[in-house]
């Protein structure tokens, strides 16, 4: 049987990719963001998860302002990561897991999730920044991925309360495959900052998001986007992608065994939590 191991949630800037390949942790300013995720990778080594379904928002890559899904979740064999514009990437492919993705979609619009199907995707930073930063980015990670991509890029969003219960349908979808798969759940965005006005951070409110996505993730799902900009910045929505990612777990108060708030990540309200699903 499937079962949900675990959520990370992780902020995902451009030049933490970036600094991973030049190998420059060391030497830029976010140093201690990095440092707690031995804590992450620890974790990886010892539970040895099979599949990470990753929630992230796509910069431009497969869908732009011409054609924009709320939901949309990847059954591809495999995947490639592709040029944002800051140079071609080291050529990877990662393996996907078409079967476990075509289970869930069917779960997901058994539940009334009618969301995209993708037989063929580019992934960006928001995605690959969350497996380099376990695995390392000059190797593929040692299990297949499944992209679940959230529109954050252009209004109208779906509402906090919909990831929630859209992580919700996820989690049920994972936890009914009867193959075996060890799965970790990836939230990569957030949290506070907008691009445009760099270093608008608000710190507060990114460490209440903290604390209430742990054991009460409605109070966070109760915000309307139009609530989440003006506290978080127009990119703080990416914070739908912790909801949705929060919302497959089964656990009321999932265990938290590795955080760090550490801003600016470059821009960005940097954070990063490990969850423990230990209901699944
Ligand atoms: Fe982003």
């Amino acid at each position: 049987m499937a079962q949900v191991l675990a959520g990370l949630g992780t902020s995902h800037v451009p030049v933490i990719g970036r600094t991973l390949k030049a190998g420059t942790q060391a030497e830029v300013g976010f140093k201690p963001f990095y440092d707690r995720f031995e804590a992450v990778k620890a974790w990886a080594e010892t539970q040895k998860p099979t599949v990470a379904v990753v929630i992230y928002n796509d910069h431009g890559l497969n869908f732009f302002l011409d054609h924009m899904p709320t939901f949309a979740l990847g059954v591809a064999t495999d995947y490639r990561p592709a040029d944002e514009g800051f140079g071609e990437p080291v050529p990877r492919i990662f393996q996907g897991a078409p079967d476990l993705g075509w289970h869930m979609v069917n779960s997901l619009i058994a539940d009334d999730f009618d969301i995209s199907t993708c037989r063929k995707m580019e992934l960006d930073h928001a995605c690959t920044t969350a497996l380099d930063l376990i695995w390392g980015a000059d190797s593929v990670p040692p299990v297949a991925i499944i992209p679940v991509v959230i529109n954050a890029v252009q209004p109208p969003f779906p509402k906090p309360s919909r990831c929630l219960a859209f992580g919700c349908a996820l989690g049920k979808a994972i936890r009914s495959y009867t193959k075996d798969a060890r799965v970790l759940m990836i939230g990569s965005g957030g949290l506070s900052h907008e691009l445009g006005q760099f270093g608008k951070i608000n710190q507060p409110f990114d460490l209440m998001c903290m604390d209430k996505i742990v054991g009460e993730p409605e109070a966070l799902a109760a915000y309307d986007n139009d609530q989440i900009v003006d506290l978080a910045g127009a990119q703080g929505v990416e914070l739908m992608t912790w909801l949705v990612m929060r919302g497959a777990l089964a656990s009321t108060r999932p265990d938290v065994l590795a955080s760090i708030y550490h801003a600016p990540i470059s821009h960005t309200g940097g954070a990063m939590m490990l969850m423990s699903d230990s209901q699944s």
